[in-house]
């Protein structure tokens, strides 16, 4: 999985309408990253995550257009990017199902969105699970299969998102050792938290968030709707004439946002010497639309052919799907979900990798219809390495069992096991099983004590 270039991915969930926020925290820097050499990137519209939050076909088809045709209006090359939609690409839910099948339910109980919500329901005195689905309760598996199958090595995200791409690294690595014979299936992914990103101000001063309703829409209503919004910021009441403070208001930092630093210093100097809001709120406006207007020129242009969007987007799709269909059929097959052909592959495979997890023998336990307890051992192969005698308790099977998977020589001659041509036992064949048993479990703890 070696590639020459560092891949970002990121994706964008599609609920709401882009604002002024999005613009500056999210689309304008991820454009600008995109355009490094040596970077190859992924930005896609999130819109099986935007299902979990929304249920309103009509808002969730509308959202999707209006986002898609912001980044587009914004300037990114969909020749340099791959630029998609998650939902075009069906190998992303199937993987969710095989990264679903080796996630730990404990590990989901604790991711932070299904938590708070949780939590929020105990608080009230509901049941615990009240109104919360699977969809958000397995919402991050879904972000790990978006990662993962295009094996990022850097997921720039908000601070919010940080456990989601630990969780995404933590099923990547438990899926290579499982199935990885040794290879490394998935590259494992590194959350990015851009620190000198401004998160801009929304009218109240709060972070410009669709939650608090504080929010100035990007393109949406054009520029009387970008002018009607900025007139709505919240100032002090100093009157024309009377010195302003610039620093830590939400009009300057949302200015600064669209400024060099000329400009802002004579931003500053202006509010110093007693510019009225009115008129620094009228200088905003034209300051943000210097960037904004000829970018909703395109958008407008964008929104009237949805059919061009279309096109696009199933273009990025197609170049999505041939990264990861190939690496769906790896994993499809690393999991046994293989072609049936008249000479099984397993028989090779045991040779191949006697130490990897794939190839080892398997303890089983159980009661026979005389109602004493038995264990075996079965190599990979289905071949029996150990059959026990029959045991009056369940626990002394066990106990056995425990002491045969620490590898240990003497318990293996010790054992009520049956032994002897006429049962099979080749004693070498079952020491060096018992011994792999030992050695996998030997380096499961190291990796586990080394990960902290
Ligand atoms: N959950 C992310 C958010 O709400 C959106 C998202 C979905 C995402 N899949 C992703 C981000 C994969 C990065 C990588 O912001």
């Amino acid at each position: 999985m070696a590639h020459l270039s560092t891949r970002v991915l990121t994706g964008i969930t599609t609920t709401g309408t882009p604002h002024l926020g999005n613009y500056v925290g999210a689309i304008r820097p991820a454009i600008a990253a995109s355009r490094e050499t040596g970077v190859e990137s992924f930005f896609f519209l999130a819109d099986y995550h935007a299902l979990i939050k929304c249920d309103d076909p009509a808002r969730i088809e509308r959202s999707r257009l209006e986002i898609a045709a912001a980044w587009l209006a914004a300037g990114l090359d969909v020749e340099r990017v791959t630029f998609y939609r998650q939902s075009d690409v069906p190998e992303i839910p199937e993987l969710t199902w095989l990264l679903t099948c080796v996630t730990a339910k404990g590990q989901m109980n604790r991711a932070h969105a299904y938590k708070a919500a949780a939590d929020a329901n105990v608080a009230a005195g509901e049941d615990v699970d009240a109104g919360i689905t699977m969809g958000l309760y397995s919402y991050p598996i879904l972000m790990a299969a978006d990662i993962l199958m295009f094996n990022a090595h850097r997921v720039p995200v908000g601070r919010d998102q940080i456990q989601h791409i630990e969780m995404a690294r933590d099923v990547a690595q438990r899926f290579n050792h499982l199935f990885g014979a040794g290879r490394e299936l998935f590259v494992l992914p590194q959350a990015e938290v851009e620190e000198d990103v401004a998160t801009l101000p929304g009218l109240d001063g709060r972070k410009m968030s669709k939650s608090y309703d504080n929010t100035i829409p990007l393109f949406d209503g054009g520029a009387k709707a970008l002018r009607e919004a900025v007139a709505r910021i919240v100032t002090d009441s100093r009157l024309p004439g009377e010195p302003k403070e610039p620093e830590g208001t939400a009009l300057v930092t949302i200015f600064d946002a669209f400024a060099d630093a000329t400009e802002r210093a004579a931003f500053r100097t202006a509010l110093v010497n007693g510019l009225g809001w009115g008129e620094a709120k009228q200088r905003l406006v034209e300051q943000i639309e210097r960037s904004v207007a000829p970018m909703r020129e395109r958008y407008e242009a964008l929104i009237a052919h949805p059919d061009r969007i279309e096109a696009t987007l199933q273009a990025g799709a197609a170049k999505a799907r041939a990264i990861a269909r190939p690496l769906l059929d790896e994993l499809r097959h690393a999991v046994g979900l293989r072609r049936m052909q008249a000479h099984p592959v397993a028989a090779v495979e045991v040779k191949a990798g006697a130490k990897t997890s794939a190839a080892l023998a398997q303890f089983k336990q159980y009661r026979e219809a005389d109602g004493r307890f038995h264990f075996k051992l079965v190599g990979a192969d289905g071949q029996v390495l150990i059959q026990s005698a029959g045991l009056a308790e369940g626990r002394e099977a066990g106990r056995w069992v425990q002491q045969l998977k620490a590898g240990d020589a003497t318990a293996l001659d010790a054992a009520p096991i049956e032994r002897g041509a006429a049962s099979g036992y080749d004693r070498a064949a079952a020491l060096a099983a018992i011994q792999a048993i030992a050695e996998q479990a030997a380096a499961q703890a190291a990796e586990a004590s080394s990960k902290g």
